[in-house]
């Protein structure tokens, strides 16, 4: 079984490749968030996946809780594995999730980063988006590492952990993203067309639209970007920063 999460479609699209590939079943963990489904048999020869993005260095929240209160039950030697996405590096976020899981009693023996196009539009000026030309290299390459990731999942692989300067920084970063979240700056412009896309795709409910227009909640927001990066008008902004500074989502959503 392969558990997933996604915002703009890049953890998605390298989930149902390893779906395929594997023949394994594919569970949303925001879904099952929402539904409160949590028990889960692995079949005989079955293993125990995640495929979800890098946030700060560290996984996102969502995963977080949804780990809290997973209850999984595999075969002896059960094989457990990861696939991080990101823009760039994963820091010490196989390190954070190994952690996680193996409170829970479950050996997680492998974590496979895969770089896909980076989506995080907040600092533009800082990390801009990819060309076109850029995004679609990055692109090609992260179909050939997962060809050799999913080659390496039927073979029931282990994998080294990152140190400890990479766990030390992930942490300084990922307490940037649980302490520092914000929503506030989050906005529609004169565009939005009210067609309520961003509600029906968030995948936290995080958003209610209130009189045709979008309204935040602290609270839920994971941070995961989709309606920012989503919006048929691109119409969401997130302070005055991303007015002209392009948004990405992967190309097979
Ligand atoms: C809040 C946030 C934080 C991110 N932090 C990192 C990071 O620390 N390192 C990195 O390489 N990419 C980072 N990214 C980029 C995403 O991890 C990457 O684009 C990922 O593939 C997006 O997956 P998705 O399309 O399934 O949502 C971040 C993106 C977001 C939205």
């Amino acid at each position: 079984m392969i558990f997933y999460f996604t915002g703009t479609g890049n953890s998605l699209a390298a989930a149902e490749y390893l779906a395929e590939e594997t023949g394994e079943r594919l569970i949303d963990m925001a879904q099952a968030l929402r539904d409160r489904d949590f028990q889960y048999q692995a079949g005989a020869g079955e293993s125990v996946g995640f495929v979800f993005p890098v946030y700060y260095w560290g996984i996102p929240t969502l995963v977080g809780s949804f780990l809290k209160h997973l209850q999984v039950n595999t075969e002896e030697n059960g094989y457990f594995w990861a696939v991080i996405t990101c823009g760039g590096s994963i820091g010490g976020a196989d390190q954070q999730l190994r952690s996680l899981m193996s409170q829970k009693g479950y050996p997680l023996k492998a974590v496979y980063p895969l770089v896909m196009p980076e989506n995080y539009i907040l600092m533009p000026k800082v990390m801009p988006l990819s060309t076109p030309e850029e995004e679609k290299k990055i692109l090609e390459q992260a179909e050939s590492t997962l060809e050799e990731i999913g080659a390496a999942i039927r073979g029931r692989e282990e994998r080294k952990f990152s140190g400890p300067k990479a766990r030390i920084a992930s942490k300084l970063a990922w307490t940037v993203y649980r302490k520092g979240r914000k929503t506030a700056p989050f906005w529609a412009d004169e565009g939005c067309i009210g067609c309520g896309r961003c509600e029906r795709i968030c995948p936290v409910g995080a958003i209610e639209c209130k009189e045709g227009k979008p309204v935040w909640v602290k609270e839920r927001c994971v941070l995961c970007l989709a309606c920012i990066n989503r919006c048929p008008v691109q119409a969401i902004q997130y302070g005055s920063r991303t007015k002209d500074c392009g948004r990405y989502h992967h190309p097979s959503l």
